[in-house]
């Protein structure tokens, strides 16, 4: 049984982040996505609404489910017993943290990270630049899920 993991902030989740969900999925047993509470980092989203979002946009997957976590991502792979972290690179400009993260996690605690090659589609995409740009009116109707857009847009007009 090989239970995988896809940490991220997910606020909210994209296509791209979607593209590596299902890619995981197809490959292993279980894929968790955890969704990191960061109190110190201001996000548009809570992590029960960026958990609820995800829910909803996986809830075709029957392999994936989707948690909230606090602290140390090897302490949630400790804690669930999984197998690897799998992260999506977009550019070489990604490469340098994701190398040191994936090295420390290993070095401090043993727990492998898989990188997948992000769909070209979606190699420009963040959740950061899709904030911005829908926050000045810009369409991204093709860059997150349909329950997103929707969440999104509404937020985006309360504020
Ligand atoms: O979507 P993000 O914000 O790029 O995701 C980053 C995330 C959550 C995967 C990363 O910051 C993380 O794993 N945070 C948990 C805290 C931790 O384990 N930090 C040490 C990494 S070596």
């Amino acid at each position: 049984m090989i239970r995988v993991v896809c940490p991220g902030s997910f606020d909210p989740v994209t296509n791209g982040h979607m593209d590596i969900i299902t890619r995981a999925a197809r490959l292993h047993d279980e894929v968790i996505v955890a969704v990191l509470r960061n109190v110190a980092k201001s996000s548009l989203f809570t992590a029960d609404e960026r958990v609820g979002m995800l829910r909803e946009v996986t809830k075709d997957y029957a392999n994936v489910r989707v948690a909230k976590f606090d602290g140390l991502i090897v302490d949630f792979c400790r804690a669930h017993d999984v197998s690897a972290i799998v992260k999506g690179l977009r550019a070489v400009s990604d490469f340098d943290y994701e190398m040191q993260m994936a090295q420390m996690n290993y070095a401090q605690a043993g727990v492998e990270t898989l990188f997948m090659t992000t769909n070209p589609l979606y190699a420009f995409l963040s959740s950061s630049l899709v904030k911005e740009f829908a926050s000045y009116g810009g369409d991204v109707a093709s860059l997150v899920p349909e329950p997103v857009l929707r969440r999104l847009t509404e937020r985006l007009a309360r504020d």
